[in-house]
């Protein structure tokens, strides 16, 4: 028996030792996390009180503020109505008037909002919906999937499955299916041949969609960033390439906009930078801004009429037991609301300009690799190579990050922050001053 099962746990942190089981953790040697008690804007509070920046917003989900009283209210008013009702054969007022709201916002005809509980399973339920699509339209041929290298999709299996070869998942080779992999283009300020290296990318896309012709049911993509695969920027310009020529081989396009959505990029959805509709686009993090849960899974109206029929089996058959939770729509339409009422998008604007000023005196100092800037997110990377997951220098910055009460968690080499828009100027240096202390502190350990 283990010694924390024989003395029973006291404090909240030996309970959490004793009985919670954390994402990406190995519970043998990581230390024993922080309970954080509250939370306000973009601060987390600990037990004794320590403010920790959130500096990555919550792994993203986090736009408008932790505990935002408009939010809050939000929720709480409607919990006083209907906390829950099941959303096949019923449908009630948050639903409605939010996906009337996402319909307004995604540009054309994204128009039909399918709800699910996170971006994983948003993205498993795009694969569903373009597999049956092709089986509804009498070509149940079309089964193949292509995603790019190094993409990052979720985790359950499907979504497992998109993401093949992006390093999280090799233990579970053996459960997933095929998936076509194209080259992605990475990019970062001052990255001098581009084009010839997105040409060079095209060219093998290019292939794979004449080697798989009539075959391919969709192409999945995550729009001008890949997030867990490294914070990997890409330009508009190739996205747009890659969507055209799905386009032209007959291709559905799934937009995997559950990381770069509500904002991230610098308008609401990535989608409109590039200035493509897909046929199918998933949200999730920012959808609640980070409260609940949720997920979305909106397709155009031409998607959506290929699964009316007389015949009940060529309907989507797909449910979940939270479909729709009434508290988290009432959250995410009030979310909605806020990005206009409070000139969200302008707000980002400003975070873009202090990242782009910090990044380049950054480099004036420090051999940083890769910097990058978009929309709220800066990133650079500590060696001139993406790395593995985990790295040694990456750990060091975080333990120290987290040491002087900064909430930064480098992918791999890979440093970057994405802040909730409600940061303030004084936060945002604080979190500047950590980095470029850590870099320092990096470098003498290294030279030592
Ligand atoms: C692009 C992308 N897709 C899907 C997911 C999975 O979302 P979730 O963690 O909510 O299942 C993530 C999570 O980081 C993501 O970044």
């Amino acid at each position: 028996m283990s010694d924390n099962l024989k003395t029973p746990p006291q404090t909240l942190s030996e309970k959490d030792k004793r009985y919670c089981w954390h994402p990406m953790t190995q519970h043998k040697t990581e230390p024993i996390p922080p309970v954080i008690v509250s939370a306000s804007g973009a601060s987390l509070y600990d037990e004794q009180g320590n403010e920790i920046l959130d500096m990555i917003a919550s792994w993203w989900t986090c736009v408008h503020g932790h505990s935002h009283p408009e939010l809050n209210k939000a929720m709480s008013d409607q919990a006083q109505n209907l906390e829950h009702v099941m959303f096949a054969g019923f449908s009630h007022p948050p639903a409605i008037k939010l996906a009337e709201k996402l319909a307004q916002k995604l540009p054309g005809e994204l128009n039909r909002v399918f709800y699910s509980d996170n971006g994983s399973t948003a993205n498993e339920i795009a694969l569903k919906i373009a597999y049956q699509y092709w089986i509804n339209k009498g070509e149940p041929q079309r089964t193949k999937f292509i995603s790019f290298e190094k993409a990052y999709h979720g985790e359950t299996v499907g979504a497992m499955s998109l993401g093949k070869g992006c390093g999280f998942f090799d233990d579970f080779e053996g459960l997933l299916f095929e998936v076509e992999k194209v080259p992605y283009v990475f990019t970062w300020e001052g990255d001098a041949d581009i084009e010839e290296k997105e040409q060079n990318a095209l060219n093998k896309i290019e292939e794979t969609f004449k080697n798989n012709k009539g075959q391919v049911a969709a192409l999945i993509v995550e729009p001008l960033m890949q997030g867990a695969g490294g914070l990997r920027f890409s330009r508009p310009e190739f996205m747009k390439a890659v969507t055209d020529m799905a386009r032209a081989y007959g291709v559905l396009v799934i937009y995997d906009e559950v990381a770069v959505g509500f904002g991230r990029t610098g308008t609401l959805f990535a989608c409109e930078k590039i200035g493509v509709v897909p046929d199918l686009i998933c949200l999730s993090k920012g959808l609640t801004s980070g409260y609940l849960p949720m997920s979305v899974t909106v397709a155009t109206d031409d998607v959506y009429d290929v699964f009316l029929n007389d015949d009940p089996d060529r309907a989507f058959l797909h449910s979940h037991s939270f479909t729709a939770n009434p508290l988290a729509c009432a959250v995410a339409l009030r979310s909605l609301e806020l990005f206009e009422e409070n000139k969200i998008l302008d707000k980002i604007k400003h975070i873009e300009n202090r990242h782009k000023d910090f990044i380049s005196n950054l480099k004036n100092q420090f051999s940083i690799f890769m910097p990058r800037v978009m929309g709220s997110i800066m990133a650079f990377n500590l060696a001139d190579s993406d790395g593995a997951y985990k790295n040694d220098q990456g750990e060091f910055l975080r333990e120290y990050f987290f040491k002087i009460g900064l909430n930064i968690r480098p992918i791999g080499n890979a440093i970057y922050l994405m802040p909730p828009f409600c940061i303030t100027d004084e936060q945002m240096d604080r979190a500047y001053i950590g980095i470029f202390d850590g870099l320092a502190l990096l470098k003498q350990k290294q030279a030592a």
